[in-house]
């Protein structure tokens, strides 16, 4: 019996929801193709903080370490600074770990209203990919002088070796994937030194993949095409700011931020990489039982891919759409029903069994 071992951190508000139902729906796609996942939890958040002083213990990340997979919930609350919970817990994992590719799906599903009129299952359905460990978020610079004098400096950091392997990594996923058009996010015209690296790290790369086409927009206007015309797009690679907002862009249009996934990918597989919803704790409906688990669960499809287990992957998300068009199922308040979270997750584990 192939057996995966994950590490679940549900985090703050709605994470610890979305995450145990999302356990349920994944744990019943393992048993009916025939592998096991065992999930060890981790209670690392903002109360644990409160309580410790610490998002995670020390040796956190060891014990995270050995695990084929990490499946998180969401991370930040009111009460503690997100600056804290983001550097406490998910920056360190994300880079200790080498996840140097988020990538996130930008798929209308099916019985999901796009905010663009007149856009339909199919005509939104491409990839970001986002630089995920250097770029413009990093702790380099400072503060200095008082008053009118104060100067801040935020020093923004491109390699050649972390620009090429997410350049290459778009590239290979673009083939791999069928899809055989890359679209590169950059800002040459007003980032005097590291978007025109990039622009000739994009040209130097994409010369070795002959069979992929490739092009780039300046940030500000490919925004507004993702708005205008998403069907141009296949797989748009960003650094690590324009791929974060992008990537937030993208699911803004397939409707709700609330079914969006990611995955945090280490792909030469040294660490385990990580897998989480787009969304954050939701403080505003937290405790209430009615946040939508369907990004926790599609977050935990892509795992099921990252693991090898394709089949599970398929099942899960065959599970999910034929639930948002099945009529007697009872959704989320956030896409117009009166449903719970555990209720909602449970119809979608019941779709998954009766395939
Ligand atoms: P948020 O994504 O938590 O919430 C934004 C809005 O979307 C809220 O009105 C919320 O109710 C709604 N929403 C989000 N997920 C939903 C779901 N599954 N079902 C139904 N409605 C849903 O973003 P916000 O409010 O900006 O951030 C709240 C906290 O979460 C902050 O501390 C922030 O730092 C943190 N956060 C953490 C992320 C992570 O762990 N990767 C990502 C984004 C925010
Ligand atoms: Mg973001």
């Amino acid at each position: 019996m192939r057996r995966y071992s994950i590490a679940s951190i549900p985090g703050d508000g709605i994470g610890r929801e979305v995450v145990p139902a999302a356990i349920e729906v994944l744990t019943a796609a393992a048993a009916k193709c025939g592998f096991v996942l065992e999930f060890r939890h981790f209670d690392w958040s903002c109360q644990t903080y409160l309580k410790t002083g610490k998002m995670m213990p020390d040796d956190g990340l060891d014990r995270l370490r050995d695990h084929d997979a990490v499946f998180l919930g969401a991370v930040g609350f009111p009460g503690v600074p997100d600056h804290i919970s983001l550097w406490g817990l998910l920056l360190p994992i994300r880079r200790e770990f080498e996840q140097y590719v988020n990538l996130r799906p930008v798929r209308l599903l099916p019985g999901i209203a796009s905010p663009l009129r007149d856009k339909a299952p199919g005509d939104i359905d491409f990839w970001v990919v986002r630089e995920n460990s250097e770029g413009e978020y990093s702790q380099i610079g400072g503060r200095t002088g008082t008053g009118e004098n104060e100067i801040v400096v935020q020093q923004a950091i491109f390699t050649r070796r972390g620009t090429d392997r997410i350049l290459r990594y778009a590239f290979d996923f673009a083939r791999r994937s069928g899809r055989r058009h890359v679209t590169s996010a950059t800002k040459s015209n007003g980032l005097y030194h590291s978007m025109p690296f990039w622009d000739e790290r994009f040209a130097a790369i994409g010369a070795e993949y002959p069979d992929v086409a490739a092009d780039q927009y300046h940030v500000d206007i490919l925004a507004a095409r993702f708005v205008m015309s998403p069907e141009r797009f296949n797989v748009v690679v960003g650094s690590n700011l324009f791929g974060d907002i992008l990537s937030d862009l993208g699911p803004g249009i397939t409707g709700t931020i609330a079914v969006a996934p990611s995955a945090n990918l280490n792909p030469e597989r040294r660490f385990p990489s990580m897998f989480e919803p787009v969304h954050g704790s939701a403080p505003d409906i937290a405790g209430q039982g009615i946040a939508n688990p369907i990004g926790q669960i599609w977050s935990g499809a892509m795992m099921l891919e990252h693991l090898g287990e394709d089949e599970a992957a398929a099942l899960v998300m065959r599970a999910l759409e034929a639930s948002l068009i099945a009529p007697d199922i009872d959704r989320t308040p956030d896409l117009g029903g009166n449903g719970t979270t555990a209720g909602f997750a449970e119809a979608i584990r019941t779709k998954l069994l009766g395939f």
